[in-house]
């Protein structure tokens, strides 16, 4: 099975997300939980940005052993200078080259043309090469880039030292067919693109990052970049446990692995929400509150029968607590007559239906039924009580 490498930018793109701001503390604490999860990579910060920033990025550098530490850094000598002096300690470096390739980025923003990108993106990698030996390139806004300027750009990246290339959808513009033909078309022109790995990055804006994400590995990448809980730049980076979890239980189709110790997906989802102050909607996708529950009749009983009839993945596998039948006005009786088990009470099947009527009864006025509200049911004199 073909490993995928994962690169974790929670602490980069992800602290970008409006209103977050991250402590030391707390970059060291994610970061040494994202090793934990097993990630390859860690994008640690922006040394460029402050003096705090190239700090925090050190510390994070003096902890972390085992994941490649990165810092971002634009194709300027001062940011290539922040980035060595904030990784210059740590035991596995690679510097994060990124320069915009689009032609609305190079005619508004950079003021560049085509040549200028590309002898700035040389320029860049080369000095790097001095202070790194591993440097990742990537052509921000790839997706609306044209296809030859991207085959240009990655050629010139491989032969200036560069060993990732990285062609994000910087804007959440692509769409699946469009971002994989992309990646197909750069592994089969681009000379060289054989001693690289490719990188995929994505954001959500059209809410299809995961989707872009999984047809570039199906088109070949070696790596994809998220963030826990897909935080980041306004609707978010690819969801890093969404893809992680779609490539192990979808390992049949698309022949790829990560090396993640997937229990740690949940404890590291919690952290990163606490300490980010942006909480994890309940119907989130793997990590939501009610990922694993399950309320109306018809679900609950498939699941009293077997689980797999309406879970693809099991709550253990992420490190969650377990599923959970949630009493509601959807709810059927096999999963009410498990409750009253659970509560202690043993009615015969006439009992069962009366309680089960005034359950209903309740359910339409109340919409989250409580073990309280059960037992509060029970104790109604014309009911049996627990035995
Ligand atoms: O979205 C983007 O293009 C980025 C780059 C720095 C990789 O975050
Ligand atoms: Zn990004």
């Amino acid at each position: 099975m073909r490993k995928i490498y994962v690169f974790d930018t929670t602490l980069r793109d992800g602290e970008q997300s409006p209103g977050v701001s991250l402590t030391t503390n707390e970059k060291v604490e994610i970061a040494l939980q994202l090793e934990r999860l097993g990630v390859d990579r860690i994008e640690a910060g922006f040394a460029a940005t402050s003096p705090g920033e190239i700090e925090s990025i050190r510390e994070v550098a003096k902890q972390v052993k085992n994941a490649t530490l990165l810092s971002l850094a634009r194709c300027h000598v001062k940011d290539i200078d922040a980035a060595y002096e904030a990784l210059k300690d740590a035991e596995n470096a690679c510097l994060h080259l990124v320069l915009a390739t689009s032609p609305i980025h190079r005619e508004y923003k950079l003021r560049m043309d085509r040549a200028k990108v590309l002898e700035t993106a040389e320029a860049a990698i080369r000095y790097g090469r001095k202070f790194f030996d591993r440097i990742e390139f990537s052509a921000e806004d790839a997706s609306r880039t044209e296809l030859d300027f991207i085959c240009e750009v990655t050629r010139v990246a491989i032969e200036a030292g560069a060993s990732v290339v990285n062609l994000p959808d910087t804007v959440g513009f692509a769409t699946p067919d469009q971002f994989g033909a992309m990646f197909r078309t750069v592994k089969e022109k681009v000379p060289g693109i054989e001693k690289i790995q490719l990188s995929t990055h994505c954001h959500d804006d059209l809410g299809m990052a995961t989707a872009n994400t999984l047809a570039a590995i199906a088109n070949g990448v070696d790596q994809f970049e998220a963030t826990i809980n897909g935080i980041g730049e306004r609707a978010g980076n690819t969801c890093l446990e969404e893809v992680a979890l779609a490539l192990e239980t979808r390992s049949d189709f698309y022949g790829a692995k990560t090396s993640l110790n997937l229990s740690e997906i949940y404890r590291t989802s919690r952290m990163v929400s606490k300490y980010t102050g942006m909480s994890v909607p309940g119907n989130k996708a793997i990590v939501g509150a009610n990922a694993f529950a399950h309320e109306s009749g018809i679900h609950q009983d498939g699941m009293l029968k077997n689980r797999s009839t309406y879970e693809i993945i099991t709550p253990e596998t992420i490190g969650a607590s377990s599923s959970r039948l949630v009493l509601g006005k959807h709810s059927g009786r096999h999963a009410f007559k498990e409750k009253l088990i659970d509560l202690g009470y043993n009615l015969n099947e006439e009992g069962i239906n009366i309680a089960f009527a005034k359950f209903k009864a309740l359910a339409d006025r109340k919409k989250n039924i409580l073990s309280e509200d059960i037992r509060a049911l029970m104790d109604d004199s014309t009911m049996e009580g627990p035995r």
